[in-house]
């Protein structure tokens, strides 16, 4: 008798729903064209979060093959043994001055950045507040820690303010990601800051989405609004427009000593690999000199909204380099994301538990070295995709 039947059993039910998931192979070095292993043919890549195209830029790799030769690859040991290295405080400390907070902390990625800062910082007798469409990383860390936790929609912050008007919380916390991860739309920061004033809350913001694409240096939605002083602490995930991997936890030095002394996720894991550090620093170095980066991420993301709008597509309330086509049932949006790819574009079809039953979509994601006939090709091939099929691209 197979052990693991019953595992077979619930992934063929979730193929039967159009909700199963597997791995395709990207064999080319990423950037807006791709090439998948076993077809010969080229994908324009409207899916990745490498926004600003350095995942492929020649001066990160440069710093990456010199910090190598230098450093060698691993990190060794966990960062409280001996896994300090220079390149990680020099990331720590660009990222300080950067955001300027007191002090920076570099995880491994995002999601250990937050399960990190919400398990440990929240503690028993406070409040942790979220944004219904948080991250699952934020969700299932303040779902672990010892605070108690409620949702608040993001259209409805008055929900908020009734739980951070509560008493018997000792501390509120109070978590948005600064650009929603599958909307592509904005956190209103300006009232959270407003909400934090007025009941002593700590404000964490996740700009994974933001970092790099929004904000004068591109540090992010709090900068862009001017609102970075507001933001108690940062986590900021270096997997998108930075295009490495990692997360900075960016705040003040009382939260930063207190992580490195109890977050589990920091103590137990080995160093990121230092070569890592010299891929985050060259790229930042870009972000902060480059802004015509931004702007034609900018543009194009305005450029195809604005096309996808003419065809009625339902782009929900993306105002981001971020654009979902709201597509609705998962086979249907599986179906038209396959038919895409044969035409020579690919963008995964986004399905629950991803986002909420019933709104599978295409998560259009722009970068800044898109071209105009790129843009104008997948707009063109949507349309023909969905013509006469009115019941598929719905405004709401
Ligand atoms: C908003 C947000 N936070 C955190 C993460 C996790 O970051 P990482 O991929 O570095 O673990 C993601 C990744 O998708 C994200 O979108």
């Amino acid at each position: 008798m197979d052990k693991f039947a019953f595992l077979q059993e619930q992934l063929r039910e979730l193929e039967s729903c159009g909700l199963l998931r597997r791995l395709l192979c990207v064999e080319s070095a990423q950037g807006p064209v791709v090439r998948f292993e076993g077809d010969p043919g080229e994908k324009v890549l409207f899916c990745s979060n490498n926004y600003l195209n350095l995942a492929e830029d020649k001066r990160v790799a440069a710093a990456v093959t010199a910090a190598v030769k230098r450093y060698g690859y691993g990190g060794a040991a966990s960062r409280l043994i001996s896994g300090t290295m220079k390149p990680h405080l020099d990331v720590e400390s660009t990222f300080s001055e950067f955001f300027g907070t007191e002090s920076a902390l570099l995880f491994p990625s995002g999601w250990t950045a937050n399960e990190a800062v919400l398990k440990t910082i929240p503690q028993k007798g406070d409040i942790v507040l979220l944004d219904r469409f948080d991250h699952a990383s934020i969700i299932d860390a303040a779902r672990a820690g010892g605070a108690e936790f409620r949702t608040y929609r993001p259209d409805n912050l008055d929900r908020l303010e009734k739980f951070l008007a509560i008493k018997k919380y000792k501390r509120r916390f109070i978590v948005t990601e600064s650009v929603f991860s599958m909307d592509g739309n904005a956190a209103d920061l300006a009232r959270l800051a407003g909400l934090k004033r007025a009941y002593n809350a700590v404000l964490i913001v996740d700009e994974a989405h933001a970092l790099g694409c929004l904000g004068e240096t591109g540090a992010g939605l709090a900068q862009e609004v001017g609102l970075l002083g507001e933001i108690d602490i940062i986590v900021a995930p270096l997997g998108k427009a930075v295009a490495a991997t990692g997360a900075i936890v960016a705040g003040p030095r009382t939260v930063i000593d207190y992580l490195i002394n109890k977050a589990r996720a920091f103590i137990y894991t080995t160093a990121p690999a230092p070569v890592t550090c010299a891929a985050i620093s060259a790229a930042l170095k870009i972000i902060k000199t480059e802004p015509q980066r931004r702007e034609r991420l900018k543009a194009n993301a305005e450029y195809i909204r604005t096309g996808l709008g003419k065809l009625g597509a339902d782009t929900g309330k993306s105002t981001t380099h971020i654009i979902p086509v709201i597509i609705g049932p998962s086979k249907d949006t599986l179906r038209i994301s396959k038919d895409l790819y044969d035409r020579g574009f690919f963008i995964a079809a986004i399905r629950p538990p991803t986002v909420p039953e019933g709104s599978a979509r295409l998560r259009i994601s722009v970068q800044s070295d898109h071209t105009k006939e790129q843009l104008d090709g997948l707009v063109e091939a949507i349309e023909e995709i969905t013509k006469g099929t009115s019941a598929i691209l719905r405004c709401r």
